[in-house]
């Protein structure tokens, strides 16, 4: 049991996927899960811990923003021996080169965030992903034939702003796209020698204001969260 969850030890699995949504995350449970039992539901963020293909696997939320996620990976991490954490996501494309439903495996989060410095000392405005799940994903999508844009990312404290201006650090970067959590994930993983990664699905475009609607979203995310299974699932054989 840690302050933000209340899953006993050894109710948790070595590898966590983390959708910012507690609904979205019982949706994935249900979808493709074995077995699963909800292990916390502390504020309402659920955690399940199930099988996929005979692998444990504990599916949570993460929250909005680099403080939530901060949060409940380093507890996850800490408290609850995790190895791997696999962020699964939506973003916002900078560039119409990106079309909607696009998938995203972040090499690098750049951000104007202060989280890393200021927890950890790590200095600098863009942290890689952190061990070998990244390279995973990467061949899992090959393996299968899906097309994947391995590429760096703007990680954003804000998301409604004044201006459509593409921020500096992300020009500085060539983030192709926007979210609001990897940056705080890679820091803690960095920090703590842990492995974690981050799998995004295109949901809007910015420059032409084109969205994923409403009733697209759930099914459009199935692609994302089979990958990200399936990785799962070939980290565990590792
Ligand atoms: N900004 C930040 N995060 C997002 C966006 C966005 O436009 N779309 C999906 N996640």
């Amino acid at each position: 049991m840690s302050i933000h969850i209340s899953a006993k030890p050894g109710e948790i699995a070595k590898i966590v996927l983390l959708p910012g949504d507690p609904l979205r995350a019982k949706y994935i449970v249900d979808t493709y899960l074995q077995d699963a039992k909800l292990v916390s539901s502390t504020r309402n963020i659920y955690f399940y811990t199930g099988t996929y293909k005979g692998v444990q696997v504990s599916i949570g939320a993460s929250g909005m923003g680099c403080p939530s996620i901060g949060i409940y990976s380093y507890e996850l991490y800490t408290e609850y021996e995790v190895d791997c954490i696999i962020r699964i996501g939506t973003c916002g494309a900078y560039t119409s080169d990106l079309k909607l439903f696009d998938l995203i495996n972040i090499e690098v989060a750049a951000s104007e965030s202060t989280y890393a410095k200021y927890a950890w000392g790590i200095e600098g405005n863009a942290i890689a992903h952190q061990g070998k799940a990244f390279d995973i994903i990467k061949s899992t999508a090959a393996e299968n034939a899906l097309q994947l844009n391995c590429c760096a990312i703007h990680c954003s404290d804000i998301f409604y702003r004044s201006t459509t201006n593409i921020p500096a650090v992300a020009v500085q970067h060539n983030c192709l796209a926007v979210e609001m959590e990897a940056f705080a994930l890679f820091a803690n993983a960095k920090y703590l020698g842990k492995t974690a990664a981050a799998l995004l699905t295109v949901s809007d475009i910015i420059p032409t204001h084109e969205k994923i609607s409403a009733d697209q979203r759930e099914q459009a995310l199935l692609p994302m969260m089979d990958l990200a299974l399936e990785a799962a699932f070939k980290l565990a054989e590792r």
